[in-house]
This record gives structure tokens, sequence and C-alpha cells, in this order.
């Protein structure tokens, strides 16, 4: 490298006119006009107009003939004032242009799969993640990880400020249930036995509660083997929060400072805080869901009692089966066709079908303003009802119902409402709607595994006006956990946590798990908090899904560097990849190495 950078372009103004500078970076176009070549040349700050003029040294055009696009090369030159008319006012150094005197190509490029000159958001995903770094060059590219920065920077400053300590906590570990499947990490000194990746380091920041932290934060990459979605990766990222000598509030007041700083000093946007907060029984009730987008109202309504006075036998069997009657009302009339089409979306969303009546304001007959096929089958006073329940009259309006088992319909309802939200243009974009989801059930029936498993994890704090139900109702005992929605994306969830043992004890035992597999499991844990563990509690917020929302993307892949596809694959590296079989032999993975281990 015989020239050395003298500044980056982003830094260059018109106050350079006249100076000598070097820069260095990437080709993005090249034009030659016949004797004077103009190369737009990148880096990572800016793009800046280089002219080859006529008439210098022949050696240096000799070189700037040679180049391509893509081409990294460092030119030095003067900084001049571009001719007049030749402004180019969409790009920060459009006034100037530099004038080159030396060059030196430091490499040469293939042609790339994709051109990075235009609008990348066409290519292929598949394409874009084999070539990586190639979108990250692209215009605009790397603005998704210098955001991710900024944030990262920004949380520790003030995390630092309100004295939590950052403290790393292992990746070789034990299983730390979460609900997913882990990923397990083969052990060569000890056959048979295996390492798991953190699902999340919840044991570990409660030991450090116990080890007297106090309050402790990590920037932490959790795996999870699980079903992928748009949301979800195999390893993401958490921000994960502990504080001792708290209670709930005291957590929500410190997630709701730090969202409010982040977003105001990142996005320049003011966070009305306190958040809203609802119950997961309302949750459910008025949105089917307990992670629900309140952009938009669109509330849904039981309409059961009412429906078992109809003559439907839709609405009643479905209500004799032990199922309900939910609804929703929608201030727009549908096309048949459009009826249909939303009758497909129910059922392909596991509805048996969906029931429609249309209500047209104003209208003077009856059946003017009542339409549908299942009309018939209510009583004048039922659809006076039906006015109250949903509030009509006011505008023309599409009512929608489910007839079926409560999850299916609220399923159902709150996919719906979400899909007729977008459709109608009812969410207004660059909005941030926050909602905390409090008083969640502690536990839950796992139809599969028949036994009672957590809603959070088993670390979760029962509400103490519960715990005398622990034993007697398990499933009517509310947890004292928290999650945190944002744009009906669940973006957070904490709890106050169990720090006696005894208690601890009683809820394994709850889960259906023998004091033997607690001790081998969770010994460590159960010892601590028989060492003056404080009362304590914490969060974790889910980084990529937070960033992918403030930068309004659909994916957290697209603000993960080197995410992985929907298939659990990384197209860069090819990962995961076969190994040789000596480094299977090593780690006792071949069939009978049960034998082998137990021979030692
Ligand atoms: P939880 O399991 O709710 O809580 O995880 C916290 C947050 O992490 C995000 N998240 C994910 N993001 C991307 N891909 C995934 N596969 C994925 N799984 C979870 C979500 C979620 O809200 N130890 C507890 C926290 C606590 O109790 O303090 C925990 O891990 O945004
Ligand atoms: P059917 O009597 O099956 O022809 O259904 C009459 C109407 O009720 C159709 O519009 C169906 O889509 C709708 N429907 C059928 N099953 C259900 C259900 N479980 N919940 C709501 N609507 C339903």
């Amino acid at each position: 490298m015989r020239l050395k950078r003298t500044v980056y372009i982003g830094e260059l103004n018109k106050s350079f006119i006249g100076k000598e500078v070097t820069v260095s970076g990437w080709v993005l176009r090249r034009r030659d006009h016949g004797g004077v070549i103009f190369i737009d040349l990148r880096d990572r700050s800016d793009l800046l107009q280089v002219v080859f003029e006529e008439g210098i040294d022949p050696k240096v055009h000799e070189i700037a003939d040679e180049i391509k696009i893509e081409y990294v090369i460092s030119v030095k030159g003067k900084i001049r004032r571009r001719p007049l008319g030749m402004e180019n006012p969409k790009i920060s150094t459009g006034e100037i242009e530099l004038v080159a005197e030396e060059v030196e190509i430091l490499n040469t490029s293939k042609i790339p799969p994709f051109s990075l000159d235009e609008d990348i958001s066409e290519v292929s995903e598949a394409l874009r993640l084999k070539y990586r770094y190639l979108e990250m060059r692209s215009l605009g590219g790397l603005k998704p990880f210098i955001f991710r920065h900024k944030i990262n920077q920004t949380i520790r400053e003030f995390l630092d400020k309100r004295g939590f300590l950052e403290i790393e906590t292992p990746f070789l570990t034990k299983s730390t249930p979460e609900g997913a499947r882990d990923y397990l990490v083969p052990s060569r000194l000890y056959p048979g036995r295996f390492y798991a990746l953190p699902q999340s380091p919840q044991l570990f920041k409660q030991i450090l509660m116990v080890g007297g932290v106090d309050r402790y934060y990590q920037i932490v990459r959790c795996f999870r083997d699980e079903d992928l979605r748009a949301d979800r990766q195999p390893e993401f990222t958490q921000l994960d929060l502990e504080m001792s000598f708290i209670e709930e509030k005291d957590i929500m007041e410190v997630v709701e400072e730090l969202l409010s700083y982040l977003f105001e000093k990142i996005l320049g946007k003011t966070l009305s805080t306190p958040f809203s907060k609802i119950s997961y029984q309302e949750a459910l009730r008025d949105y089917g869901t307990d992670r629900p987008d309140i952009r938009f109202d669109l509330k849904l309504r039981e309409i059961s009692s009412l429906a078992e006075n109809t003559s439907f036998q839709v609405f009643r069997n479905a209500l004799k089966q032990g199922g309900v009657v939910k609804g929703m009302k929608v201030s727009s009339i549908f096309s048949r066709r459009e009826l249909e089409e939303l009758t497909q979306i129910s059922q392909e969303l596991g509805a048996k079908g969906l029931a429609w009546i249309r209500y047209q304001k104003g209208a003077s007959s009856f059946q003017e303003r009542w339409s549908s096929p299942i009309v018939k089958f209510f009583e004048p006073s039922l659809l006076e009802k039906l006015e109250e329940v949903f509030d009509l009259n006011e505008e023309s309006a599409t009512l929608f119902f489910i007839a079926d088992k409560e999850e299916v319909a609220n399923f159902v309802l709150s996919e719906l409402r979400k899909h007729l939200a977008q459709r109608l243009n009812l969410i207004s974009e660059n909005t941030f709607s926050f909602l905390w989801i409090v008083d969640f059930p502690l536990l839950e029936w796992d139809e599969k595994e028949e036994r009672l498993v957590s809603v959070h994890h088993p670390f979760t704090h029962p509400k103490e006006e519960d715990l005398e139900l622990l034993e007697r109702e398990p499933l009517k005992v509310r947890s004292r956990a928290y999650d945190i929605v944002l744009n009906g994306v669940e973006i957070g969830g904490g709890s106050i946590r169990i720090h006696k043992r005894e208690l601890q004890e009683r809820i394994f035992k709850l889960l259906n798990i023998s004091p033997l597999e607690a001790e081998e499991k969770f010994g460590f844990l159960l010892t601590a908090l028989e060492y003056g563990a404080p009362p304590h509690g914490g969060i974790a917020l889910g980084l990529d899904r937070l960033i992918m929302l403030m930068l309004g993307k659909k994916s957290i892949r697209e603000v993960i560097a080197f995410p992985k596809t929907q298939k659990a694959q990384c197209l860069l590296t090819g990962a995961p990849s076969e190994v040789k079989v000596e480094q299977i032999l090593e780690l006792h993975l071949l069939p009978g190495w049960e034998r082998k281990a137990m021979v030692r």
C-alpha cells in the first residue's frame, strides 16, 4: 500500500476545496468520456466523484483505464468545486470532486452477482445472504449494523449510569429451560456428557444476585433449537437484566426509561410513559392473543350467550361442545368475493368457517339494514342486542364471527384482526405502541406431555395472594411475570423470581420434576437459594426484534449481520456442515459410545 488514506469521504465538504487528500474505497460506477474518466468511489461513510482528467501523468491514466467496478483503490489528488450545473444535491459531496493525481489499485474484483448500484431489496434473500459482504457494501447496506452499534452503545451508557454491572456468563453450560430444545455440545473429555448452549443466562443472573451483584446486565447471545420464523433465529441476542431488592414496578420503570432514552437519542422520538398495561385475561378477551397490536382498535367481543338463543346450528353446536362464539366489528363493507377470501383465510388458520353479517347504516327496511345468510337465524330482538354489543348505528359495518374452541376462535380472530387492519390501512406507520401484559397464569397444562408446565420458566414467582392455590388449583395461580409488546411483537419478558428453596421445590414438584431430577438439573441453584438469596427479578428484551421494529424491517434477519435461514442454515459459510470422522470419534458420538462410556 503506497498511498495512505488521509480522510473518510463523509468528512469531505467545501472547506476542503484546494486541499490535497487521499481516499480509499470501492468503485461503484465508472464512466469513460473519451479521455476523461469519472469514478464514483465509496467508503463506509459516503460517495465521492473522482475525475481522471486528460493530460495527467500517462502512467496514472493507464492505471485508471484498468479500473473496473468494485475494484479497491486509493486515490490522491486535490478537491475542487464541481463545474456549475454538475452538482449532485443527492449526496453530501455533491458540490465537490476529487481531481486524481495518483492512484493505486489495491485489489481487483469479479463482477458482483447483483448490481450494488441499485435498490437491492428485489434481489433474492438467498443470494444476498450468500454474498452478505456485498449486500453490506451496497449503498445503505451497513445502515442496520451502524444503527445496531449505536443501540448497543447507548444501552451500555444508560445502564452504566444506573449502576448496572455488565457481566459475562458461560456459553458452555447446563441446560437452562426456556421452552425450546437445547443445542448440545459433546464433551471430548467426558464421554457421553454434553454441554448445552444457554437458551438464556437465566440461572446465572439469579446466581449473580445471590453473589451480591445487585444490578446486572448483558447483551448476550442465546441459543434455541426451535421452529424458525421471521422473528425467530436459532441464535439471537437478548438485553438481559436482573436487579435485587425490587418489585415489578421497578423493573418496568427501568425498561421504560431505557426505551425512552433509546428512542429519543437514536430516533428523536418521545415515548409517552408509563406504557399501558393490561392483564393476560383482558388481552385474550379483547384481542385473542397475549401480544396484541394496539395501534388499531378492532376489539373482539364474545357473544356466546346471545348466540345460544339463535337457531343457527353452527353456533349452537360449538357452544354445546364447550366452545365459544366471538366476533369482531369492522367498519367496512366487503364484496362477496372478499368475504369468500376472508372465509378461506380463516379456514387456513384452522377455523371451520367464518360467519359474517353486513350492517347497512340508515337503511329504512330491516332487510336492507341486515344482510347475511345467517341473519334468518336471529330473532329481531337478538339483532337489537348485536347492535348494542357492537355499538352499531353509527356507521355501516361488517360483523365477523367464529364459533369454535376458545383457543381456535381467539387465534383465528386475532390473525384476522391483523390481516384486516393491514388491508384497510388502519395502522399508522411510524407509530410505536408499547404494552405491558401482566397477571399471566403461572402454569398451563401440556396436552402432549400430560403434565403442568410453566408459562414462562420454572423460576417465576407466583403471586403471593395465589400461593394457597398452588397445590389445590394450580391452573388458577397467577405469576409475577410481565411481557412487553411493541406493535404486536413480544419484545421482552421477565418476572420476579423465587428466592427461597422451599417454594422452588414446591414448583418443581408441581411440574412433575422429581427431587432427584431437580437436584441433578438445578441443584446448584437450590443450594444457592439456601445461602441468603435476596428477593430479585429481571427481564430480557429481544434486541433483534426491537431493532427490527425501530428500523421498520419485516424480519430480524435484516438486522443480524450473519443470520441463518428459516431452515437454520448459514448460506455464507454453509453451516451446519459435515465433520471428519476423527472428530466424531474423539467426541464419542459413534454408535456404541454409551457402552464405551460405561467401561471407562
Ligand atoms: P424469553 O424466553 O421471553 O425470556 O426471551 C426474552 C425475549 O427474547 C426474544 N426471543 C427471541 N428473539 C429471536 N429469536 C428467538 N428464537 C427468540 N426467543 C426469544 C423475545 C423474548 O421476549 N430468561 C427469560 C427472561 C427473564 O425472565 O428475565 C427469557 O429468556 O423478544
Ligand atoms: P354452513 O351451515 O356450514 O353452510 O355455514 C354457514 C356459514 O357459517 C358459512 O358462511 C360458514 O363459513 C360459516 N361457518 C361454518 N362454521 C363456522 C364456525 N365454526 N364459526 C363461524 N362460522 C362458521
